[in-house]
């Protein structure tokens, strides 16, 4: 192991290039089309139903309207699911940073596609760009964090690989002020909101020519020890990377001597069917919280409340915003207070609220206070799922799991969540628009039995050893 003070350990300029031509080049993708379609969609949906008359000649009822709106909304999770689902393949051809290279290629056609919707008045066309979209976002969030983990020191891979998750935090924020209707959410400019995503593209083309293959990449795969040691004096900025090709080798015949496990193998152990059990739930636990319904359609909830003008919208990136304080915030509090303590406060808190706000939410009208209630409640549940709903499923899905079990583990658990959020987008608007606010009382529900999920079988992995937590199951 390299001393603790080894300059090559820590965070140099080339290393910080390296961060950001992929952290910022994909994370902004994955959070901006996440948060992009939500405080325009006043303007959008009357798009699609203008659009939809002149294609079928006649306007849309409300449902028929719903429905079309969650498809367009919910098909990027669709295009999400498959590009998870390619990412092991991917990333074994191209390499990590060859993969983000030519995935922009993507992030092209769907921009072509999106951009070019409202001239040729074709939702159609719309629904495909965001398909495309959803594609590349799946493959960035497999890919970003693989190449940022295996470009840096072992001591900085944590922090690092967390980069992605606040530059998601963070790109949903600026998509929610580009939609504000006097910067390009209004019904001229709107195309351009999906065409301003193509020069984050074209910036990550640029750097990424600048950067170095993952060197556990290039050991592991290519078998190419030269390269290897070429792209670690890179990162490093040091010529004696010695200690690191050592351990790079280590770490990849440790990994080449584990058998391979399969999903049917995993099903059949008990040892580890329930962590595939945990896995699997903690992440439709994540997405079935009702994360998507708060801030998909939290303008809209806002406007219910009777926020007037554009407040609603302004509250929206309010919520933006401390969804990134959190996520910072939530960086500390998992090494703190420990992950399944988080996630019990936070689905028992997320099920009181949803609660409270339902409440509100069908009462707003009668009172001056409540709308604020809401409003309220609204920005509390976004905290209590940033502080360990929103990054802790993802890291808890590794910790369960050895070595051997986690690739096949991950790629089960990730589609899972893109799927689960499919559901969620897709059907919320159409039985919101059936029952009202009691639609959240769907998610006190479930959040009841993820707690008590939780509390029975997810173990504590803070400061445990992986054997320690396997043999819970034995
Ligand atoms: C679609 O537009 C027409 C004409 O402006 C309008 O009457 C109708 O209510 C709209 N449909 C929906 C679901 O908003």
């Amino acid at each position: 192991m390299p001393a603790e003070d080894d300059k090559s350990q820590k965070f140099n300029v080339k290393l910080i290039f390296a961060i950001i031509a992929a952290a910022l080049g994909s994370g902004f993708q994955h959070g901006y089309h996440t948060g992009v379609i939500n405080v325009p969609q006043e303007v959008l949906k009357e798009w699609l139903n203008e659009t939809y008359q002149s294609s079928y000649g006649s306007y849309m009822d409300t449902s028929t309207l719903n429905l079309l709106w969650g498809l367009t909304t919910s098909i990027m999770n669709v295009g999400g699911t498959i590009g998870g689902l390619i990412v092991g393949v991917t990333a074994n051809k191209l390499g990590p940073k060859g993969g983000l290279f030519f995935n922009n290629f993507l992030v092209l056609v769907a921009t072509i596609f999106m951009g070019i919707a409202k001239p040729i008045t074709s939702l159609e066309v719309m629904i495909v760009g965001r398909f495309f979209i959803g594609i590349n976002c799946g493959l960035n969030a497999g890919l970003c964090p693989m190449y940022l983990s295996e470009v840096s020191p072992v001591s900085l891979r944590g922090a690092v690989s967390s980069v992605y998750q606040l530059v998601i935090t963070i790109s949903i924020l600026i998509a929610q002020i580009v939609g504000l209707h006097y910067v390009l959410g209004n019904h001229t400019y709107w195309p351009y909101i999906f065409i301003l995503p193509i020069f984050f593209a074209i910036f990550q083309v640029i750097t990424l020519l600048f950067c170095t293959e993952s060197p556990r990449y290039l050991i592991g795969v290519k078998g190419n020890e030269q390269k290897a040691e070429q792209s670690l004096k890179f990162l490093r900025m040091s010529d004696d990377v010695s200690a690191d090709m050592t351990l790079m080798k280590s770490e990849d015949a440790a990994v080449k001597a584990l058998p391979k496990i399969t999903l049917s193998d995993m099903y059949k152990t008990r040892q580890l069917r329930i962590p595939l059990i945990i896995a699997v739930v903690i992440m439709l636990a994540q997405q079935f919280s009702g994360i998507n319904a708060v801030i998909f359609y939290s303008t809209d909830t806002f406007e219910k409340a009777g926020l007037k003008g554009d407040n609603p919208k302004y509250a929206t990136i309010g919520i933006g915003v401390v969804n990134v304080l959190m996520t910072i915030v939530s960086l500390y509090l998992v090494e703190v207070a420990g992950r399944k303590t988080l996630l019990l406060i936070g689905f028992g808190g997320m099920a009181i609220d949803t609660l409270l706000l339902s409440l509100t939410l069908y009462f707003a009208d009668q009172n001056d206070f409540l709308p604020w209630v809401c409003i309220i409640l609204t920005f509390i549940y976004i905290i209590l799922f940033a502080a360990g709903a929103g990054s802790i499923p993802w890291f808890l899905v590794t910790e369960i799991f050895n070595q051997a079990a986690r690739p096949t583990a991950v790629s089960l658990a990730v589609p899972t969540n893109w799927i689960a959020n499919f559901i969620v987008t897709l059907t919320f608007p159409s039985i919101e628009a059936l029952i009202g606010p009691f639609v959240f009382l769907i998610f006190v529900a479930l959040d009841v039995v993820f707690f008590l999920f939780i509390l029975k079988f997810v173990p504590e992995t803070k400061n445990r050893t992986i054997d320690d937590i396997i043999s819970e199951w034995k």
